[in-house]
C-alpha cells in the first residue's frame, strides 16, 4: 500500500495521493487521465476525483498501479472497481487491469471468442482475475508480444492449460512456452493473425484480431507526451531501423479500428485511416 509519509509534494491536497515509489509507468494516467498528472519521472494527483466516474476510474488506477504507489488518506471501498476488471472496451475485448511491475506496468488484454479465448500479455496472477476469466470461459492462448511483458503468463498458462505463444528470438523470457514461433512469416490461428515486428526487441510480434483490433505490445501506440502515433525511440532495445521497417509493414492493415498497446495509450482509428497514420508515423520516425 502507498505510504502517506512518502507522499509526493506535487499531489494536490485531498484524499488520493501518489507516493515516491512510483515508477512512472503511466498506467494510472491511462485509466484516470483527469486525476493523474505527468511529473518529472513520476505521476501525481493533479486533481482530486469528485464525480462518480472520476472516483471509479481513480480506483481502477489504484488497483492497477504495479507498485501500489497510489493511496488514500481515508479508507475507501474498492469493490466496484475491482469487480469492473476485466473491463470490456469493445465487444469481446477486455482490459485486465492489475498491471504487474515485472512488465513495467504494461496493459494486458483478454479476448472472448467462440473460436477460443486469448490473453494478450499478462497481468498479475490474482484470484479475482482467475475467477472472472473462468466465468468468461477460461483461456486457450496467451499471446506474448515480446520478452518484456510476460509477467505472470506462466501461472495463467498452468492454471488454464493455455498455450503461450512467443517468438523464438524473445523466448528466453518464457523458455517453456508451448508455441515458440520462428522466422518472419505471419501465422493465423482462427481470427488471430500474428505479425512479426522486430525492433523494440528482436522477436517482437503484434496480433491482429478479426482484421480490426491490433494488439501492439511495445511496438506502436499513441504517444501521449508527443500527441501523435508512433514508436518509443527512447525504449528501442534492438534496432530503430528494424523498428521503422516493422511499422511500415503495418500499412497493409487497412481495416484497423482500434490499437491496444502495452505501453502508450490505446486509441480508436477512424475507419480506413490506419494506412495514413502509418505513413505519417514513418515520416516522423525517419527524422529521429
Ligand atoms: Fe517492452
Amino acid at each position: 500500500m502507498a505510504k502517506l509519509k512518502l507522499k509526493l509534494n506535487e499531489n494536490v491536497e485531498g484524499n488520493y495521493f501518489v507516493d515516491s515509489t512510483c515508477i512512472d509507468c503511466s498506467a494510472c494516467r491511462r485509466f484516470a487521465p483527469s486525476t493523474f498528472g505527468d511529473g518529472d519521472e513520476f505521476a501525481f494527483v493533479k486533481e482530486q476525483p469528485e464525480t462518480k466516474i472520476e472516483i471509479h476510474t481513480a480506483n481502477q488506477a489504484l488497483l492497477s498501479c504495479p507498485t501500489a504507489s497510489i493511496g488514500t488518506v481515508d479508507k475507501i471501498d474498492l469493490n466496484s472497481a475491482k469487480d469492473s476488471f476485466p473491463m470490456e472496451l469493445v465487444p469481446g475485448i477486455y482490459i485486465n487491469g492489475f498491471n504487474k511491475k515485472d512488465s513495467y506496468g504494461a496493459d494486458s488484454y483478454f479476448i472472448q471468442s467462440d473460436s477460443g479465448n486469448w490473453m494478450i500479455d499478462s497481468p498479475r496472477f490474482i484470484q479475482h482475475l482467475v475467477q472472472k476469466i473462468e466465468q468468461l470461459g477460461g483461456l486457450d492462448y496467451i499471446f506474448l508480444t515480446h520478452r518484456d511483458d510476460v509477467a505472470d503468463a506462466h501461472l495463467f498458462a498452468k492454471h488454464f492449460q493455455a498455450k503461450r505463444i512467443i517468438h523464438q528470438l524473445d523466448s528466453s523470457a518464457q523458455k517453456d512456452a508451448e508455441i515458440i514461433l520462428q522466422g518472419e512469416e505471419d501465422l493465423s490461428i482462427g481470427p488471430g493473425r500474428i505479425i512479426f515486428t522486430p525492433g523494440h526487441t528482436a522477436g517482437h510480434q503484434v496480433l491482429l484480431w478479426n482484421e480490426r483490433y491490433l494488439f501492439t505490445g511495445d511496438h506502436f501506440a499513441w504517444l501521449r507526451r508527443l500527441k501523435r502515433w508512433g514508436s518509443f525511440s527512447d525504449a528501442c532495445w534492438d534496432s530503430w531501423e528494424k523498428q521503422i521497417g516493422s511499422v511500415k509493414k503495418l500499412k497493409m492493415l487497412k481495416n484497423v479500428e482500434w490499437v491496444f498497446p502495452g505501453h502508450g495509450n490505446r486509441g480508436e482509428i477512424q475507419r480506413g485511416k490506419f494506412p495514413d497514420i502509418i505513413d505519417d508515423a514513418v515520416v516522423w520516425m525517419e527524422t529521429i
